[in-house]
């Protein structure tokens, strides 16, 4: 069972037979945090373990050193999980107006199976009520009538905890909630190392990975948008963990606007995790019968280092976060024109890239930005969704039908929370977008953002874009998102409510999203902004696929696309190979080490096809028909970051890079190897792979059209056993210095078949 009430202990066992997580309602009917990690029995009362009360308070029995859901103001003087404020005071006579002090004390709580929707936000679900068990606890604040369910959701088959909460104003007085956590966790200690994934427009996804200290250590986004600059996602892992041992744990918040995710070290060394909205600037009036539920947050737990902990990740958000047709389906090899044309196409060229793309096997042909308006550059037109005349003679809808008529699918990029000055749509509703009056407003890349907080900004949105989509045959939409939010406000708001507006924002967002998502459920729908600005697990609720950055660099995306591995899965993540010199860094990388590094995701071309040479379109044909043929393996496999001797912190600053996939039944299994910079006379050292039978044994071969090395390959292929893989490995770097393929950029693809298994 997977929560289990000891009602004489009053102890809440949350537990899969894997992970444990347990808590407790504390004789002073506050919620004690008991126990976090692996599995204890199920039975057991761990009184002996329940927080301590904190020393120094003569009369105070509220002051615990781990809290469940913790407050603040008394005794507990780190961060709180929440915090409400009294505008209109308690009980009858309004006393203690405007106080923030609040006692919630446990009232009931529900224990059943499956798992409760999350009302206009995404979440985790389950498909049958034997998945899960949910336990709802309910607290009350009496003076207030204040109520707090803490939802709690342990899943059986992922090593998860899935949390959030709801606020609910049963008293007869206005409360103003002015900080929400959607988790908070009080750690017993703080040996652990905090990974965070930072970075910025073009280099997303850098991993941060620094010892705990006292105080506070954290990320934030105050943009609007979850943010290139800060993932939201904390990972702590022990100092000895590594890639497959040892515990880590970490925490996800299903939510695409400001967040935050800190921890505060104290001085007994206890950790207080938190992650949710970002309580800066933010706050929510509840009315009296009103309700405020926070985003979900997914706590994750492992012992089998951080590469199980990302498979818990991947397999929850994979199978039980994205939704629809496309989350189990094989994603379609595209070609997208960005790179290739940016602004400056024409039809007749978006048809010959498009036969040339069908030619070389790629399935979908994407056009991106431009298509719309008067749109021949980014200074205008954002907003006005139908056909640049120009461009188009014949609309979208008349591409569109060239392009499937060609056999190859059509896919549509657009931004449709934008509008430029320069649009029709501007020019009719200049109050549309996010504005202060009588300041100036930001622009960036020349462009505003509409106020998606506002229901008729998100219906007449539904309704031009469901034009076009209904107009014409479109398969796919990349939806962008190209500026952060300046000037937060809306002028549809009272001025005691400016403090919702980001989350409305959201909300809106959502809802824009759910209705597009149920209208034209057959679309493949891939999030961008500005590449990976937004690329969280509330998007990949709607998009199972997002553009993780405008680098396309391989260099780059090797660090990229490992650094996203952490929390996302590889069926999320678009990766392209573009031309070269690379657009972006100027690097010069051989087309095999760009398609092998774009294979571990969902593969596409975004370059000229009709550029290449006639020796780059056989490699290229030959690169397709590779990835369809292991397609599955590549996009729903289970992944592996190989350590290396050769590795740094991260891959950009190692010399090296290893990845692992295999296959969901085992049968098959791809090793990607990447020598960044050659140096000479380079040791030869043993790669250990991971996750495969021990006792089973591997056929290992090289993929020949790869740039795979001749001694590599008498060294390593022929029929192995999965135990000698794991603990001794693939012998690599030990090409001589004469060889050809001792220079930089080198990488290989060494493929290994479980001897017995069907094809
Ligand atoms: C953003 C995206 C790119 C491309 C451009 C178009 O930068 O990340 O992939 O779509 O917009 O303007």
């Amino acid at each position: 069972m997977p929560i289990l009430f000891n009602a004489a202990a009053k102890q809440f066992h949350l537990s899969n037979g894997s992970f444990s997580y347990i808590i407790r309602i504390l004789e002073n009917l506050s919620i004690g945090q008991v126990y976090a990690g692996a599995a204890l029995r199920p039975d057991g009362n761990y009184s002996l373990l329940d927080p301590l009360p904190f020393p120094g308070f003569s009369n105070n029995d509220k002051a615990f050193t781990r809290f469940e859901y913790p407050v603040n103001g008394n005794g507990d003087f780190r961060r709180p999980a929440f915090t409400v404020r009294f505008p209109e005071g308690l009980g009858e006579g309004g006393e203690a107006l405007g106080s923030t002090v609040i006692e919630p004390r446990y009232k009931s709580h529900r224990i059943y199976a499956g798992k409760p929707e999350l009302s206009g936000m995404p979440a985790a679900y389950t498909e049958k009520d034997d998945e899960a068990e949910t336990l709802e606890l309910e607290l009350l604040d009496a003076a207030s009538g204040l109520k707090i369910i803490l939802f709690y959701t342990m899943f059986t088959q992922y090593n998860c905890l899935a949390r959030r909460v709801r606020f609910s104003n049963g008293g007869n007085k206005k409360i103003s909630l002015e900080n929400a956590m959607s988790l908070s966790l009080d750690l017993p200690d703080s040996r652990w190392n905090l990974i965070t994934l930072t970075g910025a427009w073009a280099r997303e996804f850098d991993i941060g990975d620094a010892p705990l200290r006292t105080g506070f250590q954290g990320i934030q986004s105050s943009r609007g948008i979850s943010g290139a600059q800060t993932n939201p996602a904390v990972i702590l892992r022990r100092p000895s963990a590594t890639e497959n041992e040892g515990e880590a744990l970490g925490a996800s918040l299903i939510y695409s606007g400001n967040f935050i995710a800190d921890v505060e070290v104290d001085q007994w060394d206890i950790a207080r995790l938190r992650i949710g909205i970002n309580p800066d600037g933010f706050s929510w009036e509840l009315a009296e019968g009103a309700i405020f539920d926070t985003p979900e947050a997914i706590l994750a737990w492992s012992a089998r280092g951080l590469n199980g902990l990302s498979q818990v990740f991947h397999e929850l958000y994979r199978n039980r976060l994205a939704r629809g047709a496309w989350r189990d389906a094989e994603r379609p090899v595209l070609l997208n024109n960005w790179e290739g044309t940016y602004f400056n196409f024409t039809e007749k060229k978006i048809l010959e890239m498009a036969a040339s793309a069908r030619d070389l096997g790629a399935e979908l042909f994407v056009l991106d930005d431009g298509w719309f308006g008067k749109r021949d550059d980014d200074h205008s037109s954002l907003g006005d969704w139908f056909p640049h005349k120009e461009k188009l003679p014949e609309g979208v809808a008349g591409l569109a039908k060239k392009v499937t008529a060609l056999g190859i699918k059509f896919g549509l990029w657009i931004e449709p929370e934008m509008v430029n000055p320069d649009s029709d749509l501007y020019r009719a509703h200049p109050d549309w977008a996010i504005h202060i009056p009588q300041r100036q407003r930001t622009e960036q890349r020349n462009q505003y953002v509409l106020d998606m907080g506002r229901p008729e900004i998100v219906d007449h949105l539904f309704k031009v874009l469901s034009a076009i989509l209904e107009s014409a045959p479109i398969s796919y939409i990349k939806w962008d998102m190209n500026r952060f939010i300046t000037e937060p406000y809306s002028i549809a708001l009272p001025p005691r409510r400016q403090g919702e507006f980001f989350h409305r924002y959201v909300l809106g967002l959502y809802d824009l999203y759910t209705g597009l998502t149920k209208a034209f459920p057959e679309i493949l729908f891939e999030s961008c902004a500005s590449g990976g600005a937004r690329f969280d697990p509330g998007l990949l609720g709607f998009a199972p696929q997002g553009w993780l950055s405008d680098d396309t660099d391989a260099v780059e995306r090797l660090s990229i696309q490992e650094g996203a591995s952490l929390i996302y899965p590889l069926s999320s993540m678009g990766a392209h190979v573009s031309a070269i010199p690379n657009h972006q860094t100027s690097r010069l990388t051989p087309l095999p080490f760009r398609a092998m590094v774009s294979f571990f995701g969902c593969l596409g071309y975004e370059l000229d096809p009709t550029k290449f040479s006639a020796e780059e379109r056989e490699a290229v044909k030959k690169q397709i028909a590779f990835y369809k043929a292991h397609r599955r393996t590549f996009q729903y496999g289970r992944f592996f970051r190989l350590p290396s001797p050769l590795r740094g912190r991260s891959n950009t600053n190692g010399r090296f890079a290893a990845w692992m996939v295999i296959s969901d039944d085992g049968a098959e299994a791809i090793v990607g190897v990447y020598k960044i910079l050659s140096n000479p006379n380079q040791r030869p050292f043993r790669l250990k792979l991971a996750g495969l039978a021990g006792n089973a044994d591997y056929q290992v071969t090289v993929w020949e059209e790869g740039g795979y090395s001749e001694e590599d390959k008498n060294l390593n292929c022929g029929g192995r056993g999965g135990d000698e893989l794991m603990q001794a490995g693939l012998l690599l770097e030990c090409t001589g210095h004469h060889s050809p393929k001792n220079g930089d950029f080198f990488s290989e693809l060494f493929l290994l078949r479980k001897q017995g298994a069907s094809k």
